[in-house]
C-alpha cells in the first residue's frame, strides 16, 4: 500500500465510488423517517418530513441526461412517483410503496430514453412500475417484495412501446402478476424470478420482437389458470399479419404453482429452447388457438396434462412442434391442430392426431 501512488490511489477509489449505487448521481435523496433532503450539488431541493416529496423534488430538479439516486429508506405512501423524459433514476435504497389505484407507484408515461438501473420496492401497490408510451426504457435490476398487487405493467389502453431493456426483475409476493406486458415492439429481457406470485410470472400481450433469457416461476399462478409463462391477446402477431418468429425465450423454469407455459387467444410466432417444469398445479402446458410456436428441448415431471386444444372462438393451432421428454403425466392433443409436429419421450401416455 506504501508503493501505490497518491495518483493511483485516488483513481482506485473514484472507480469504487462510480460503481456503488448512486456514485454518479447529479442528484441524491438523503436522510431518514421524518427527515428527507433532496440536494443537487449545492443546492437544496428540498427539505422535511415527506420522502415522497423529496424524491419527486430531486427529480424534477434534473435535466434530461442527469441521475437521481434515492440512498435513503423510506415509505412513499398512496402515492405517485413519475420519472419523465432522458433521467435516470437509481433506487439505492429500499422504497416501500402503498396502493394508489388505477396507478404505478412509480410511473413512466409518455416518455423517452428513461433509465432505472436499480430499485428495491416493497409494499402492497396497485402497479409496482407502470409504463405506457415508452421508447428506449431500460430497467436493470429490480426486486420487488411485495404482499400484494402486480409488479410490472404495461398498459393495455394507451400508447405502445418501442425498445424495452431488463435485466433481472425478481417479484416475490405479487397478487398478480410479476411483469405484465402489453403493446411493445422490441424487448429484451435477462430474467423473470417470479415468487410466489398469485397468477403470472411474466406474461407477454401484443408484444412483438421480444428476446428473453429465463423466466422462473416457483409457485406462480396458484390455483389459477395462469401460468409462470404465458402468452396472450395476439402476442408475437407481426405487423404484415404474419407469426414468423420473432418471440425467443431461451429456458422456462417452472416448479408447482398454476400452469407453466400457457400460449392462448390468438398468440405464438415464438420459440422456446429449453424447459424444466414440474408438479404444476394446472397443465403443464396449455396451448390453445396459438400459430408457430416451438418448444425445442426440456422435461416435464409430474403436474397437470400436457394438452393442445382450442376455443370455438378462434382458428385452431397450427405449427406447434414440441420435442419434450414427459414423465409421470399424460399428453393429449384433442381436437387436431394443423401440422403438429410432436414428439415425446418419457413414460406419459400420449395421444396426439
Ligand atoms: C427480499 O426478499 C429476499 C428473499 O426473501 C430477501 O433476501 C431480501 O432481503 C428481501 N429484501 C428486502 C428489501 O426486503
Ligand atoms: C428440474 O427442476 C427440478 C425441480 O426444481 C429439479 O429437481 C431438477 O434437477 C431440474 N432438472 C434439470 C434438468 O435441471
Amino acid at each position: 500500500m506504501a508503493r501505490l501512488s497518491l495518483l493511483t490511489a485516488l483513481s482506485l477509489l473514484a472507480s469504487l465510488v462510480s460503481a456503488q449505487c448512486g456514485g454518479t448521481a447529479d442528484a441524491t435523496v438523503d436522510g431518514s423517517s421524518g427527515a428527507y433532503t433532496a440536494t443537487a450539488g449545492s443546492t437544496e431541493l428540498y427539505s422535511g418530513a415527506s420522502y415522497l416529496a423529496a424524491i419527486q423534488a430531486a427529480i424534477d430538479g434534473i435535466t434530461t441526461g442527469q441521475t437521481v439516486a434515492v440512498l435513503a429508506d423510506g415509505s412513499i405512501g398512496d402515492a405517485t412517483i413519475t420519472i419523465d423524459s432522458g433521467k435516470t433514476f437509481e433506487g439505492c435504497g429500499t422504497i416501500d410503496v402503498g396502493y394508489n389505484a388505477g396507478h404505478g407507484a412509480i410511473e413512466v408515461l409518455n416518455a423517452a430514453d428513461v433509465s432505472i438501473p436499480t430499485l428495491t420496492l416493497t409494499g402492497a401497490p396497485y402497479f409496482g412500475l407502470r409504463f405506457y408510451g415508452v421508447t428506449g426504457l431500460s430497467l436493470g435490476d429490480i426486486t420487488m417484495n411485495l404482499s400484494g398487487g402486480i409488479g410490472i405493467r404495461f398498459d393495455r389502453d394507451e400508447a405502445a412501446n418501442v425498445d424495452v431493456s431488463m435485466g433481472t426483475i425478481s417479484v416475490t409476493g405479487a397478487s398478480s402478476h410479476a411483469v405484465e406486458t402489453w403493446n411493445i415492439d422490441g424487448l429484451t429481457i435477462d430474467s423473470v424470478v417470479a415468487r410466489d406470485c398469485g397468477e403470472c410470472g411474466l406474461l407477454l400481450q401484443n408484444t412483438r420482437n421480444a428476446q428473453v433469457g429465463l423466466v422462473d416461476g416457483d409457485n406462480v399462478g396458484g390455483t389459477s389458470g395462469y401460468a409462470t409463462l404465458r402468452f396472450a391477446n395476439t402476442n408475437g402477431l407481426l405487423a404484415d399479419g404474419s407469426y414468423d418468429t420473432n418471440v425467443y425465450i431461451d429456458r422456462v423454469v417452472s416448479s408447482g404453482g398454476g400452469r407453466g407455459i400457457f400460449c392462448v387467444s390468438e398468440s405464438g410466432g415464438a420459440e422456446i429452447g429449453n424447459i424444466n417444469l414440474s408438479n404444476n398445479g394446472n397443465n403443464a402446458i396449455l396451448i390453445e388457438n396459438c400459430y408457430n410456436l416451438a418448444i425445442l428441448a426440456g422435461t416435464v415431471t409430474g403436474g397437470g396434462e400436457v394438452r393442445l386444444a382450442a376455443r370455438a372462438e378462434f382458428a385452431n393451432n397450427r405449427d406447434v412442434s414440441l420435442s419434450l421428454e414427459v414423465n409421470g403425466n399424460t399428453v393429449r392433443e384433442e381436437p387436431c391442430g394443423e401440422n403438429s409436429n410432436i414428439v415425446i419421450t418419457g413414460d406419459a401416455a400420449v395421444t396426439i392426431c
